[in-house]
């Protein structure tokens, strides 16, 4: 699925940086091949525009932040929120043209990231009861660039047979290459898959399980939101919740944004957050190299029923499903640049 091609895309909240990163200025950012500009206004809260001036079209983001305003850093000409130039600096009493306007997007901060929306969103940011909750505790844990399609990382998200091969060297357990398959309920934002698997406890993860086994059961209850977005609630049999949201934010057709974060309800005494990341940074990379290897775009066809004899790509073969059936609701056809 080429995204770029697909408005109603367009119609989704997607988490694009760490607010913290606005900090230091104005910050570019590619969503669904569209070049826009964040800032963050007098009062904490971020503005997104078109990262273009509609004088020259030099970037937004190579200009500064003025109170609220957005300005052009070729000629100062600056914007407010809603889009209209507020003030060119070579008029005196000249009146701005109403002309001099850019589009601007839909912002938030939520769960200390920015979240943008290029249309109309078709439902708001979900909520999950960790945020805000004083048992748990928040950690950021990635938002880099891949070479990947977004659904490329869904389907991964969703994928037991993988652990085995892909992630040998960590948890997976390469002698009992059979997964678990999930029990699938679809939902009106996509579906939750349930199951327990049994995973390596090498010694680097005996503070992450809770456990000092070699190996140790995680119960998953894994959210696929539509499109491009999984919560996953692992519960370690010690008691240990570790729930990680991964959005697979679409900067163009084959490339993402991966952001990561997770909750934990354990302290920091008991397991510090630089080693959660460390660990979590081996196993995505172990993903990410085989990810980074696929076809971003190569349409995994429901009509595959092949792929069926494995259960294990089920949750995949719904994505794309209920993509589909997303896509004509909306009038749309799938476009995509190859076939299967
Ligand atoms: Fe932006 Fe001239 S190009 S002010
Ligand atoms: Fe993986």
């Amino acid at each position: 699925m080429l995204v770029t091609q697909q408005p109603v895309l367009r119609k989704f909240w997607y988490a694009v940086m760490e607010m913290s990163k606005l900090d230091a200025g104005p910050q570019p950012f590619m969503l669904l091949g569209e070049n826009i500009v964040l800032w963050k206004k007098s009062d904490g809260t971020p503005a997104a525009a078109r990262d273009r001036c509609c004088h020259r079209t030099a970037k937004l983001s190579k200009g500064y932040v003025e109170g609220d305003n957005i300005v052009c850093g070729y000629h100062g000409w600056q914007y407010d929120c809603s889009g209209a130039c507020v003030k060119i600096p070579q008029f005196t009493n000249e009146k701005i043209p109403p002309g001099a306007r850019i589009d601007t997007y839909r912002c938030q901060e939520k769960f200390g990231y920015v979240w943008v929306a290029l249309d109309e969103p078709l439902v708001p940011v979900m909520d999950t009861p960790e945020e805000g909750n004083p048992e748990y505790r928040r950690i950021h844990q990635f938002d880099e660039a891949w070479n990947t399609g977004a659904l490329r990382l869904m389907e991964n998200s969703f994928d037991t047979a993988h652990f085995s091969f892909v992630h040998k060297g960590t948890f997976g357990q390469f002698e009992q290459p059979k997964p678990e398959f999930f029990d699938i309920r679809e939902t009106d934002y996509g579906f939750e898959a349930e199951t327990i698997i049994t995973i390596n406890n090498p010694p680097q993860s005996h503070r992450i399980t809770g456990s000092t086994e070699p190996t140790t059961k995680r119960h998953f209850k894994n959210q696929w939101h539509l499109p491009f977005m999984r919560r996953l609630g692992l519960v370690y049999p010690s008691g240990i919740h570790h729930t990680i949201f991964t959005c697979a934010t679409p900067i163009d057709d084959r490339r993402i944004q991966i952001i990561q974060w997770l909750y934990r309800n354990d302290t920091e005494e008991q397991c510090p957050a630089a080693l959660l990341n460390e660990w979590d940074v081996k196993v995505v990379a172990e993903d990410k190299v085989i990810l980074e290897s696929v076809d971003a775009d190569a349409p995994v066809d429901v009509s595959r029923l092949a792929e069926e004899h494995m259960k294990s790509d089920r949750p995949g073969i719904i994505m794309r499903k209920r993509l589909l059936a997303l896509l004509k609701e909306h009038g749309e056809k799938e476009v995509f640049s190859q076939a299967a």
